[in-house]
């Protein structure tokens, strides 16, 4: 892929920050999510590559925009792409203006993002200390004494963020009582996994079950990053099963490393911060103009880009339709 591309995507991820930041705080998560996804489609017209949707909205009959199978992009230098979005990464963080919530996507040549079904995950993320050194199938304990001895500190020093959900009951319990700090989040599962790739951002681990979608993504930073990622899709139904292993996924159970999940070696993900949290600050209006907060990765490189960007949106005339002012 051309390494330009790079700079092009983070203005899809800033386009559609700018656009959902109009909708922080205002309770309305169907809304915000609308305007990421808008702005999301109309800034990918402005990029040149020939592009697939292959983790997005949903379906064709039940997204209009961004759904999995659309082509995007302006067309140009005949690169085909596989793409992965979420164009507002914590609808309901958005909603409530709770941090966290960020506008992401990643990029790879066809074939190099596995199309997960639209469910559940269990999933495991960390930093390249922990890379090879925990496991999905250790117990939590288990990982949380590894990473300590890897990262070179008492384990009363790893975090780990969990979402807040009954279903993690146990999980919290366990690792409580492995001696880790535990993060619990209301939402936005990807942030965090990214973050375990800074160790500075204070997020060691991410563990629990979240959307197997948000999985891929924070696979495909981790990737560049050079962390860890493993999945394992949580399905019930046989007609589920038979779909995901139509997908790919063969058998549908069998533990996703981050190569099953993100196969090439040319990756690029991109994300900007929608509202400020560990891994990017949020979007900000100042006298100067509006603030945005982004990350490039690129797997084939390693070059881990941060672009803090001014918008001037009055002389901008594709970004400023899409914000509401
Ligand atoms: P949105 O789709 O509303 O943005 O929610 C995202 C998210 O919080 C993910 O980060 C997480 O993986 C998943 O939802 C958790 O799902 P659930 O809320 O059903 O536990």
């Amino acid at each position: 892929m051309r390494r330009e591309l790079t700079l092009e995507l983070v203005r899809v991820t800033e386009g559609a920050a700018l656009a959902a930041s109009s909708w922080v705080g205002r309770g309305d998560k169907e809304k915000a999510d609308q305007a990421a996804v808008d702005a999301m489609r109309r800034l990918f017209e402005t990029v040149q590559l020939e592009g697939e949707i292959v983790i997005g909205e949903g379906e064709m009959d039940e997204a209009p925009m961004l759904y999995i199978g659309e082509k995007v992009g302006a067309g140009g230098d005949g690169s085909k792409a596989h793409i992965a979005v979420d164009p507002l990464e914590g609808t309901n963080l958005v909603a409530k203006g709770l941090p966290g919530a960020i506008a992401v996507l990643a990029v790879a040549p066809e074939g190099g993002i596995l199309r997960a079904p639209d469910c559940y995950m269990d999933k495991i993320a960390v930093g390249p200390a922990g890379k090879g050194v925990v496991s999905l199938d250790l117990p939590p304990e288990e990982n949380v004494r590894r990473l300590a001895q890897a990262l070179g500190k008492p384990v009363s020093h790893v975090t780990v963020v969990i979402l807040d959900r009954p279903r993690h009951q146990e999980l919290i319990r366990r690792v409580r009582e492995a001696g880790a700090r535990i993060r619990l989040i209301s939402d936005g599962d990807v942030a965090p996994a990214v973050a375990t790739g800074f160790e500075e951002s204070g997020v060691d681990m991410v563990l629990g079950i979240g959307g197997a979608p948000e999985g891929v993504l924070a696979a495909a930073a981790l990737a560049c990053l050079g962390g860890d990622f493993q999945g394992r899709l949580i399905l019930e139904t046989e007609e589920e099963k038979r779909r995901a292993e139509a997908m790919g996924v063969r058998p549908w159970n069998k533990l996703l490393t981050l190569d099953d999940l993100v196969p090439a070696e040319d990756v690029i993900f991109a994300a900007t911060g929608i509202t400020g949290g560990d891994l990017l600050r949020g979007v900000r209006h100042t006298r100067d103009g509006v603030w945005t907060d982004s990350i490039v990765l690129r797997r084939k490189t390693g070059t881990v880009r941060r672009v803090e960007a001014r918008h001037q949106l009055e002389r901008k005339p594709v970004v400023s339709q899409l914000v509401r002012m």
